[in-house]
């Protein structure tokens, strides 16, 4: 069997790339595999903690998870230079605000919804220069469930809609329904200076 290294010498060989390529291929594909993971760890750890608080204590006292657990539990998982974030095209808390290229992915990501893709394979992973340098950018699709709805939805419990008006004001986040592209997270880490 092909351990991961000689697939990948055996590719860059056969493409006839330098030793720098072959090691450039090998680091995106870990960071890629890393923010999968973060992924997962961020949706897991939010589910659990969105479902508990929903069945103790109601969708209003689960308002406060969404409100400070999630952010706590980006913080969490930044780590080893990972940025953990959430984000969306029309967000809650305007803190998430997509910028531009986030936005441009998201509309990208509804337009191929739109055409028949599947959430899985609307990824995005992107080394990208930014003014800092070079940064390796991470998205991937967050799709409403039904238990979304209750606070993201169109018809909302007068409790939930009044608690919701007090902490965002702003917001642009209800309305959808279930299967939706509701937003998406983004994960960026800094690259080192070659
Ligand atoms: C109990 C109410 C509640 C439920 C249920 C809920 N949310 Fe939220 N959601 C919120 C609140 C409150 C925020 C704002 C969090 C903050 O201040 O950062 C939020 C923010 C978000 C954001 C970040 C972008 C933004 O709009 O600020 C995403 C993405 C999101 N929710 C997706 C979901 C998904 C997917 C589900 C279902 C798995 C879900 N939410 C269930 C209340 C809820």
């Amino acid at each position: 069997m092909f351990d991961r290294g000689m697939k990948y010498t055996w590719l860059a060989l056969l493409l006839g790339c330098g030793p720098t390529v072959l090691a450039q291929s090998m680091a995106q594909e870990d960071l890629l595999n890393q923010a999968q993971t973060l992924a997962s760890d961020f949706q897991k750890n939010l589910k659990g903690a969105l479902t508990q608080a929903m069945a103790s204590g109601g969708p209003v006292s689960a308002i406060d998870v969404c409100k400070l657990d999630a952010p706590a539990i980006a913080d969490e998982l930044s780590s080893e230079g990972w940025v953990v974030a959430r984000t969306a095209l029309r967000v809650r808390n305007p803190a998430n605000a997509a910028d531009d290229w986030e936005r441009s992915k998201m509309e990208q990501m509804q337009r191929q919804l739109d055409a028949g893709k599947t959430p899985a394979e609307l990824i995005v992973a992107e080394v990208r220069n930014t003014g800092d340098g070079k940064v390796f950018s991470y998205m991937q699709p967050i799709m409403t469930a039904k238990l979304c709805l209750t606070c993201h939805g169109s018809q909302l419990a007068p409790p939930v809609a009044e608690a919701l008006a007090t902490h965002y004001p702003d917001d642009q986040a209800t309305g959808f329904s279930e299967g939706e592209l509701r937003g998406a997270f983004s994960f960026a880490k800094a690259l080192p200076v070659e």
